[in-house]
């Protein structure tokens, strides 16, 4: 059985001040909320004024992204060894990193390698561009994503896999629930041939992009979605627990 997961990626939002500011107001509505593993990613800046907000509560911190080396001269970067004492997950590949910085498949298999070694949790972001979704490349494409990002790593382990269409981020055009079981199915067989039925069976494949409210009962409800990754929603306190009551109702997933 797999246990929905719902993650706040708060992407370059919120300074020192509102992000502990929306931490204790996230506590107050959606700690004991049951049947649901709860998770919010700050910009690193934050994130010891986090985590030292929500020790002792049920809500779980992660990073945004992370570098490959434990460390060095690599100006401006953040590694896993320096996260690990900071929150459990980090989030790997978010499609705006492949965009705008550039990263690709075995910058982030090193990464996802990293993260491992230290017991960070990755969520790996795989998805289309509306270019590509449009020439009816979606499968061709998660899949490449899947096997470059994943090459090297052997156990599935604690991986999350986060499915986001790029067309759908922060567009408000979210992918129907069909949609996004159908791409996601399709993730769980690449997980099925490389891990094994066991492994891809217990591992969390999660939808993100566009996801409100409104929609997200029609995502939670699909049999592979095991949650998802919010991103403007989880800056409002309301939507974000409004998402993760929604997600509990349903229960285990498996
Ligand atoms: P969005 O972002 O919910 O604002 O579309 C999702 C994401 O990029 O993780």
């Amino acid at each position: 059985m797999r246990t929905p997961l719902i993650a706040g990626n708060w992407k370059m939002n919120t300074t020192l001040n509102e992000a502990v500011q929306l931490v204790k107001s996230l506590k107050q509505t959606i700690n004991s909320i049951s049947a649901v593993e709860k998770l919010v990613c700050p910009p690193f800046i934050s994130l010891a004024a986090v985590r030292d907000e929500l020790a002792g509560s049920e809500i779980k911190v992660g990073a945004q992204n992370m570098y490959s080396e434990e460390k060095g001269a690599y100006t401006g970067e953040v590694s896993a060894v320096m996260l690990k004492d900071l929150c459990q997950f980090v989030i790997i590949g978010h499609s705006e990193r492949r965009q705008y910085f550039n990263e690709n498949g075995p910058m982030l298999s090193k990464k996802i390698l990293a993260a491992i070694k230290h017991n960070l949790k990755p969520i790996l972001c795989v998805g289309e561009n509306l270019q590509q979704y449009e020439a009816g490349q979606t499968n061709f494409v998660v899949s490449e994503q899947f096997k470059t990002s994943l090459a090297g790593v052997e156990q599935s382990g604690t991986l999350t896999i986060a499915y986001e269409p790029v067309w759908a981020i922060g567009t408000g055009k979210a992918a129907s629930g069909q949609q996004a079981q159908e791409t996601i199915a399709f993730i769980r067989g690449l997980a099925i041939a490389k891990y094994g039925e066991k492994a891809a069976s217990e591992m969390r494949i999660l939808y993100g992009g566009s996801v409100t409210p409104v929609n997200m009962a029609e995502y939670i409800s699909q049999a592979d979605i095991d949650g998802a990754l919010v991103g403007g929603a989880s800056l409002k306190t309301a939507d974000f627990t409004q998402i993760v009551k929604i997600t509990s109702q349903k229960g285990l997933k498996g």
